[in-house]
């Protein structure tokens, strides 16, 4: 993203076609008043736009555009499919979508369209080109924003012939494909790619324990690949469509599900998009390391490249069983702390609150009331005017982290597709786990993907790296004797990249790297735990920390054991280990240890590797920084409801957003930010 703006935008999803005319001029007026500057336009207007087939009626889109330009708002133009007509789903049926128990949908709601409809494609494309077409020289015209929250599963016979062909491409042939699913078990042998259906509530998967299972996890983490890039091909032809008519187009989508999605390779996507966009709807009660991980994560998926908050609520959502209000300051701590790890926009859904239906309760700019005297107006504007005073200051500025954590969805599946050991291990809570450890000792953390560069980092984390996909396990040994540290955990190096599993012993590829063998696997009884007793470095000689989940019998090939399990029959075999490994080491977690054995843990391994905490802070409040131009700029966050002491330094340091000049001690305020600039090094 190269020059969108000159300032962090700040505006919204805005829905005109839901208004009379008259209500849009006073829009501008409130727009205005609030500092808003760019308007996300056109997300649900395909019925609108398109009455039928060959019709195409663009002149309250025109009347829209206009109005926007000659206020001085730019256009986040949406090409509008992300829910297609009645009038398409009645002629056209093959629009509609499957479910996994294969009931045919009928016309309704959005997020509708199945990805391998012949009818969608089509008219999906067909009305991103036209837009592209009028508006091309528009000066109101900004970004483009592809669908809308694209991604859920169809299991349509469409998209049945779709994953065989998928599956030829990737496979070649049925014998490739017959010995990468293992499907001589329970006699499954193909003979013919027809006779291969989609694994769903009706072949392959079944319910238990609250989840959807599956009796062939390749076939299903293949449907999983096969589902993301289904979507992905009609995202890229409408972005294609539209740089067909504008080359330099900037082109995104707004990622899901707090950027955790899990129907949905990000990485994968991202390479796709000229910037990322995140939807971020916390609730009140959110754990705030929770958002800054996908904050940090958004980061990642674009090596470190700034991103867009694309959607969050100025106040209340409407889609949880309660929805409580935002609490005073709350909306612009949350958008400092986007800001903090790497948004370029702060934007909301949306800029006036809907009438009717289903999100008429939903928090907005403009309230039901119409007019600016609110409390979230207020807010909404004070924040406006602060971020216009920013200017350019943080436009660029990147994010200096010497510790990584691989994030990587090919495994999330493989792990929650496996039947056994445990249903309770769940990768977004492994990966959380290591990143709050970091987040409560202030350590800026990268969330990276497989094929991220590993050689800026002094350490690197693979939590749970169940699956290691052809390359990687070379790659971490490269790191690592390259004077790396690496870590990973328990349940690791177990299968390939069709979930075979690496004969020869646990864990597999990486038993070179770690120097042990994993004998057993042994998932413990909720509430049942085991212990770590420390026997040197990483804690006091004697510590014992409790773990939990799983544990493993391993032996050490090399590796020094630096704690041993406290109990059960297994008492006084390795638990954690650590493997000198060219220039480097690799760490090995047999278990799920407390949340104290992870703070110390990444406490010594931090002040070994010299990676220095963003600042000291009292408890609740946050700091990142981001840095540009030899400046850095730290971000103080106070998610308390309290007022909070930090220390500033002997160094008098301006706080940018009140202009102070700040020394010693200061005061942050309940939910209060501070941004203090500095030099790189302060
Ligand atoms: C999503 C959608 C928006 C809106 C909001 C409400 O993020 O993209 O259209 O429905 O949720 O929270
Ligand atoms: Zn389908």
């Amino acid at each position: 993203m190269k020059g969108l703006s000159n300032k962090i935008l700040y505006g919204g999803d805005y829905n005109p076609e839901q208004w009379p005319r008259d209500v849009w001029t006073e829009d501008m007026r409130l727009f205005k008043l609030a500092g808003i500057d760019i308007a996300t336009v056109n997300v649900f207007s395909w019925a609108r736009n398109q009455p039928d087939e060959e019709t195409y009626r663009f002149e309250w889109l025109d009347d829209v555009m206009d109005m926007l330009h000659a206020n001085g708002v730019h256009a986040c133009l949406g090409t509008g499919t992300a829910a297609h007509p009645a009038w398409m789903a009645r002629k056209y049926p093959d629009v509609l979508t499957v479910d996994s128990q294969g009931r045919k949908k009928k016309f309704g709601r959005r997020h509708n369209s199945c990805p391998n409809s012949p009818t969608f494609r089509l008219y999906g494309e067909r009305l991103a080109g036209r837009l592209a077409e009028r508006y091309k020289d528009h000066p109101a015209l900004l970004l483009w924003h592809v669908n809308n929250e694209m991604g859920w599963r169809c299991y349509c016979d469409n998209c049945e012939r779709a994953f065989r062909v998928w599956l030829q491409e990737r496979y070649g042939t049925l014998d490739a494909l017959n010995s990468a699913w293992y499907t001589s078990f329970w006699g499954h042998t193909f003979y013919d790619w027809e006779e291969i259906v989609l694994p769903s509530q009706q072949s392959e998967h079944f319910s238990a324990f609250g989840h959807e299972a599956t009796a062939f996890p390749a076939m299903s983490i293949d449907y999983d690949r096969f589902n993301s890039d289904s979507f992905l091909a009609c995202y890229k032809l409408e972005r294609d469509a539209i740089k067909s008519v504008i080359p330099d187009a900037v082109v995104t989508t707004n990622f899901q599900s707090n950027g955790t999605y899990k129907p949905l390779d990000y990485f994968k996507w991202a390479k796709e998009l000229d910037v990322v966009a995140l939807d971020s709807y916390p609730t009140n009660d959110t754990p705030m390391s929770q958002i800054a991980m996908r904050h940090d994560l958004m980061r990642g998926l674009k090596n470190g490249d700034p991103f867009l908050l694309m959607e969050q609520s100025p106040s209340q959502l409407n889609w949880k069983d309660v929805n409580p209000l935002k609490r005073p300051g709350v909306m612009r701590l949350w958008s400092y702390q986007a800001v903090a790890r790497g948004a370029e926009a702060v934007m909301f859904f949306q800029l006036r609150r809907s009438a009717g239906a289903f999100e008429k309760f939903h928090g907005a700019v403009i309230d039901h009331a119409g007019h600016e005297h609110t409390r979230v107006f207020s807010e909404c504007a004070e924040l406006g005017r602060e971020l216009q005073e920013l200017g350019d200051k943080l436009i660029g500025a990147r994010t200096a982290s010497k510790a990584a954590i691989v994030f990587d969805w090919d495994n999330w599946w493989a792990i929650e597709h496996s039947s056994g050991p445990t249903t309770r291990l769940k990768y977004l809570n492994q990966i959380q786990r290591y990143y709050d450890a970091f987040y409560s000792l202030n350590l800026q953390v990268d969330l990276i993907g497989t094929d991220a560069k590993l050689d800026d980092y002094a350490l690197v984390i693979a939590p749970v790296l169940y699956m290691v996909k052809p390359g990687f396990a070379e790659k971490l040994e490269a790191y690592t004797a390259g004077g790396g540290t690496f870590v990973t955990t328990f349940f690791s190096g177990i299968v390939q990249e069709t979930d075979l599993v690496t004969l020869g012993g646990y864990p597999g590829e990486l038993r070179k790297l770690l120097g042990i063998w994993v004998e057993e696997l042994d998932p413990l009884f909720p509430g049942r735990t085991n212990s770590f007793v420390m026997n040197e470095n990483a804690g006091p000689p004697g510590e014992t920390y409790s773990c939990s989940l799983l544990c493993e019998r391993l032996h050490t090939e090399g590796a020094e054991t630096v704690a041993v399990y406290g109990g059960d029959f297994y008492a006084g075999m390795p638990a954690l280990t650590r493997n000198r490994f060219g220039q480097g080491e690799a760490w090995y977690i047999s278990s799920d240890p407390d949340a104290d054995f992870l703070v110390d843990f990444s406490k010594y391994l931090s002040e070994k590797l010299n990676i220095k905490p963003v600042a000291q802070t009292p408890p609740g409040v946050e700091a990142s920084a981001r840095v540009k131009e030899g400046r850095r700029y730290t971000f103080l966050l106070n998610h308390n409801d309290h007022p909070a002491a930090v220390q500033i330094g002997e160094v008098p340091t301006t706080e940018l957003l009140s202009g102070m000049q700040l020394t010693g001690e200061a005061t942050l305020p309940a939910y209060g930010v501070f941004i203090l600039e500095g030099p790189i090094n302060s």
